[in-house]
């Protein structure tokens, strides 16, 4: 198939381009480099071992701008990356997280439909189930309030092309539910290249083993855990690009809605994970333990055998894989890809 990839130059993204060229398929990217570099491109292009991955620098609000693109191609699919993530900054302006992760998404559709392109993968989020009603979360589980506005524009772009799809069986959607992606390509080539001061856990942890921050603050260690830090389901950031290219063949079958968990089904604490990159690595992590970081949870793992049972698809890789690939990558690229 031949695959608009909007948002392609990022994390998850970019490591989705190698698993979709290595089962065969090709791709175009739409990005405008807000929160990514075209190096990412140009180093995924080197791993699959083609001149260049076709990309367009343009802004998924951009209408005319898209129409561009669909004039120049034509897309069996669309796997949409393409938003902000930050769940702090979209507190501080949730008129920008709505306006471009709902607006981009609703001028990408109708950018689509006008032209017959109506099977999409959408970037979902574990957050959207809130404060989950049950643990190891099913995708039965109903979906709660989200204390975001990130996690909002997750929760209405997935109601939007619900609805979409209500009305016109034409369309196919694949709403996955990412968990905690962590891990990077194993080459060392390309990660997770976030700006100034990481809100994730693992790039925390691979500054502070760089030596680009001084020690971890663990938020919390009085939550109702094994060892009283939060507990999150970290999968391999190849296994998830990988249950992407798995979702494009439910697409095939024609597949109306489906709604899939991409998580390990484990759960690893905050002290878990910087006890296991420091003994694989052999790198020291120093962290002291700070205050509870407002809106998190205690714990959040899934239940992933629908997409097993329905996609084929399973995580394969272990928390010693993910620790390594992403120490990898942070110890050749301390400054991440060059600007
Ligand atoms: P990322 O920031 O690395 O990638 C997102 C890409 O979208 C970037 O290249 C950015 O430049 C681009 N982009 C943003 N707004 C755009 C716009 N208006 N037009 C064109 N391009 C635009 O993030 P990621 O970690 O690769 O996440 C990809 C998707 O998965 C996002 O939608 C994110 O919300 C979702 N997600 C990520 C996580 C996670 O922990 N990384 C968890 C759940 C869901
Ligand atoms: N944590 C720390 N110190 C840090 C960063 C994180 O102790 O410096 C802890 C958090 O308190 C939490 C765990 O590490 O217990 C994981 O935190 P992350 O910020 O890495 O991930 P979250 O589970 O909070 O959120 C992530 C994504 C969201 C997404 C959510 C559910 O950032 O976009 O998973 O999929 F919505």
């Amino acid at each position: 198939m031949n695959i608009l990839v909007t948002g392609g130059a990022g994390f998850i993204g970019s490591h989705t381009l190698i698993e979709l060229y290595k089962a065969g398929h090709t791709a175009v990217v739409a990005d405008n480099f807000s929160n990514s570099n075209p190096e990412s491109l140009r180093r995924v292009a080197g791993i699959i071992g083609i001149p260049e991955v076709p990309f367009s620098h343009v802004d998924i609000r951009d209408r005319e701008g898209l129409e561009k693109i669909f004039a120049a191609h034509r897309f069996d699919a669309c796997i949409h990356f393409a938003g902000l993530k930050a769940v702090g900054e979209s507190v501080e302006k949730p008129w920008e997280y709505y306006e471009n992760n709902i607006g981009g998404t609703l001028t990408l559709l109708d950018v689509m439909r006008r032209h017959g392109c109506k099977n999409i993968i959408f970037s979902s989020s574990a957050t959207v189930y809130g404060d989950p009603a049950e643990i190891p979360i099913t995708e039965r589980c109903p979906k709660g309030r989200c204390t975001n506005p990130y996690g909002w524009t997750k929760s209405m772009i997935e109601q939007v092309l619900t609805d979409l799809q209500k009305a016109d069986a034409e369309w196919n959607v694949i709403l996955l539910r990412y968990f905690n992606p962590v891990g990077a390509h194993p080459s060392g080539r390309i990660g997770e290249n976030p700006g100034g001061i990481p809100n994730n856990l693992m790039p925390y942890i691979t500054q502070v083993a760089v030596g680009k921050r001084k020690e971890l603050g663990v938020f919390g260690n009085d939550y109702p855990t094994p060892d009283g830090t939060g507990v999150r389901d970290y999968i391999h950031v190849c296994d998830l690009a990988a249950g992407h290219v798995a979702a494009l063949q439910a697409i095939g079958r024609r597949c109306g809605v489906g709604v899939y968990n991409m998580g390990t089904g484990h759960g690893y604490s905050v002290l878990d994970m910087v006890k296991a990159f420091v003994r694989v690595n052999g790198v020291d992590v120093p962290y002291s333990i700070k205050p509870r970081r407002a809106g998190d949870i205690a714990t959040c793992y899934c239940n992933p055998t629908k997409a097993k049972a329905e996609l084929g698809w399973e995580a394969r890789r272990s928390i010693d894989d993910m620790v390594r690939d992403s120490w990898n990558w942070q110890r050749h690229n301390p400054d991440g890809y060059p600007e």
